[in-house]
């Protein structure tokens, strides 16, 4: 586990957007927390799954196959017993694979990664990242006229040059109810609030002062 740690700090250490090795730490501890209800999981697997989960992702890396390439050489290395199970579990998680339908059902391995890497998109952490995120790739902040606005296709989602508040509304709103596990239902709740406070907040202030 010490490697494949090692092999994911490297790979996030660049990135400024969200998701840095932070993100895929909290992920998880996340992921051990939840691991703790379900002692018929496969913990290594999961724990795989949690740290590997972003290393070749679309939005994250130039060239998708080569990225993918280099982590099934690194596994392979490792002569895991799971691998192919670790890619099962990553290539069905991602919100917008979600969005498109073309995911595949997960079993509660992959549903305890699913739900780590969701309850580390809401809440305070979530907010935050939100905003690096939106920074990071010089997405206008705030524009009321451009939200509420939420999407049901993943072209939609891609294409839509949506603000980086309305990011809460297409997608982080909807994480709470989206859930498999009691913990992670447990801990969305303090998580979704704080979120809708922090909105509601933006609004009021915007509405009270510039809004006019
Ligand atoms: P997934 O991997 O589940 O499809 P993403 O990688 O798209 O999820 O999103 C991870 C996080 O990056 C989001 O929870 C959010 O914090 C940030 N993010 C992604 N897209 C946007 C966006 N359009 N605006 C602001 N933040 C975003
Ligand atoms: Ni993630």
């Amino acid at each position: 586990m010490e490697k494949i740690m090692a092999f994911a700090k490297n790979r996030h250490a660049h990135l400024t957007d969200g998701h840095g090795f932070d993100h895929i730490f909290r992920v998880y501890k996340l992921a051990e927390h939840i691991l703790a209800d379900y002692p018929q999981a496969n913990r290594d697997l999961v724990l795989t799954a949690a740290l590997l989960h972003d290393t070749y992702d679309d939005k994250l890396f130039e060239d998708v196959v080569v990225a993918k390439q280099e982590v099934v050489d690194f596994l392979t290395t490792l002569e895991l017993p799971y691998i192919d199970q670790v890619f099962e579990i990553i290539d069905n998680l991602s919100f917008s694979a979600n969005l498109d339908g073309t995911a595949q059902a997960l079993d509660i391995n992959g549903q305890i990664v699913q739900d780590a890497d969701r309850l580390d998109a809401i809440g305070a952490f979530g907010i935050v990242r939100t905003l690096q995120y939106g920074f990071d790739r010089k997405r206008e902040l705030y524009n009321p006229d451009k939200l509420p606005q939420t999407f049901t296709s993943k072209a939609a989602y891609h294409a839509a040059e949506g603000t980086t508040i309305n990011h809460f509304y297409e997608k982080l709103f909807q994480i709470s109810e989206s859930l498999h596990t009691e913990k992670a239902n447990q801990l969305a709740r303090a998580r979704d609030h704080i979120m809708r406070e922090f909105v509601t907040a933006i609004e009021k202030e915007w509405a009270d002062v510039y809004g006019d």
